[in-house]
């Protein structure tokens, strides 16, 4: 049998609302071609994120109703502690409201001016409570990881020359972390090695530099590992993810990816003190130490979906789903990021419309040009998203300028994937007909969220 059929039955449904393309136009006019301002409900597919969108199982909502919501000391929050123990073999287990929350925690603890913080790729949030805390955010991903339709196996490693390198030019004292993101949903969902992992956190060890692991895909990473990595093939994920976090000193999660929670995230850690300090900072942001912004029902959600992350049956039709798409676009020869990432199909903006120039931000017209054709809505991952000015207000591009188009878990079946395929393909057809964007309205940080755009004529 070649079909790889959901793992799931669906209890409950939530209807999808159809409009026209002509409709669409107006819409996206009226949110000024930037996808975070449309209204969901005039969305088909909905391919902006998969944080936060997965359905959860009805194990998870039984667990709901077994959230214990009291002030201190919930049961709730000793299962979730419990869980995370476990899992990453790290006793010190600190729940916020999101990723972003306990990142803001850490910088704010760790940054500051004058300091740099390595990484393969810094997500978006990350980087920006990186550069916040007045410190500096620096990408060293490895040589592959910038070719987008070169595949290799693990394009999401980090360049352990470059990290020496930069570690003897800029002194590992001014270096208060290095952060490992897995797998690396910036550079296209790509994962890292355990090869990479073992081998960075040497050369972090050697230099008395803590490494943590930006944990939100951690069982999509572990899963490849199994795939593709020497030895792995007959290790559960479930060790091989416990083999991850134990070369970790701590880790970052929102519990939105992989622990199919609608809201949640934490830290996890060895340090006492730096513990300490995160607790302190936690009861004036997020709430006391048990549970940390969260509902107790949260906390339980949580608990559940990190252990049903690891199952293989799910992990195997999730891997398998996106690799799909993936290869349904690479035979109609659209430009797309390889071999398939984790949680998204990533469209090579670059590739796909050659005619626009990168200042007239490619993969934003291209997210418009999808919206338009199918009401599907991704998002760019780009120079819009990434892109500096220079002292001449010139933009200084990103990396790669790509559309990420992220699947949410267990949420959509094969027909709305085949679907996306075919207007995906059809928009390649007309590709020349898509013309620029300039931004006529932005702000200081995080300008993909809110900005506004237009067409150029
Ligand atoms: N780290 C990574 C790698 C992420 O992908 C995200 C969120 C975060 C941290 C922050 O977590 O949203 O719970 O505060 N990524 C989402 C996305 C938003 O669409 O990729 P958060």
């Amino acid at each position: 049998m070649n079909t790889i059929i959901e793992p799931f039955k669906i209890k409950s449904v939530e209807p999808i609302y159809f409009n026209t393309k002509e409709e669409r136009k107006k819409i996206l006019a009226e949110a000024h071609y930037n996808p975070f301002l449309i209204h969901s409900v005039d969305v088909i597919i909905d391919l902006l994120t998969d944080s936060g969108t997965s359905a959860m199982s009805s194990n998870q909502w039984a667990g709901i109703m077994q959230g214990d919501e009291s002030y201190a000391g919930s049961p709730s929050f000793f299962r979730f502690e419990e869980t995370i123990q476990t899992i990453t073999g790290m006793p010190l287990v600190i729940p916020t409201h999101q990723g972003r929350a306990a990142e803001k925690i850490l910088f704010s603890i760790m940054g500051g001016k004058g300091k740099y913080f390595v990484s393969n790729t810094l997500f978006d949030t990350t980087r920006a409570n990186i550069e916040f805390s007045g410190a500096e955010g620096v990408d060293l991903l490895c040589e592959e990881g910038k070719h987008p339709t070169i595949p290799a196996p693990f394009k999401g490693n980090l360049d352990v020359e470059q990290l020496k390198k930069f570690i003897a030019e800029n002194g590992a004292e001014n270096i208060p972390l290095c952060v490992l993101t897995v797998t690396n949903n910036s550079g296209g969902g790509q994962p890292v090695s355990m090869e990479n992992i073992k081998a960075v956190k040497k050369v972090c060890a050697d230099n008395n530099i803590p490494m943590f692991i930006d944990a939100c895909r951690f069982a999509e990473n572990a899963y490849f590992i199994k795939l593709r990595e020497k030895g792995y093939a007959d290790v559960s994920v479930r060790d091989i993810a416990k083999e991850m976090f134990s070369y970790a000193d701590g880790c970052t999660m929102s519990a939105k990816k992989d622990a199919f929670a609608n809201i949640g995230g934490f830290l996890a850690m060895h340090s006492k003190d730096l513990a300490l300090k995160c607790r302190n900072l936690l009861v004036i942001t997020e709430g006391f130490p048990t549970y940390g912004g969260l509902a107790g029902r949260d906390l339980e959600a949580i608990a559940i979906g990190l252990k049903e992350v690891m199952e293989e049956s799910y992990l195997h039709y999730r891997i398998r789903s996106i690799e799909y798409l993936t290869n349904k676009l690479i035979a109609a020869g659209v430009p797309v990021m390889q071999p398939a990432g984790g949680h998204a199909v990533y469209l090579d903006a670059k590739g796909f419309l050659p005619h626009i120039p990168v200042n007239q931000y490619p993969g934003q017209a291209l997210v418009g040009a999808l919206y338009i054709e199918g009401g599907i809505r991704g998002v760019e991952i780009g120079s819009l998203m990434f892109g500096k000015y220079d002292e001449e207000h010139q933009l200084v591009p990103a990396q790669l300028e790509l559309v990420r188009l992220a699947i949410p878990r267990r949420v959509y079946t094969q027909s709305h994937i085949d679907y996306v395929a075919e207007v995906i393909i059809e928009v390649f057809q007309h590709r020349d007909e898509i013309v620029g964007m300039e931004i006529t309205e932005e702000s200081e940080i995080l300008r993909h969220f809110t900005a506004k755009l237009k067409p150029i004529k």
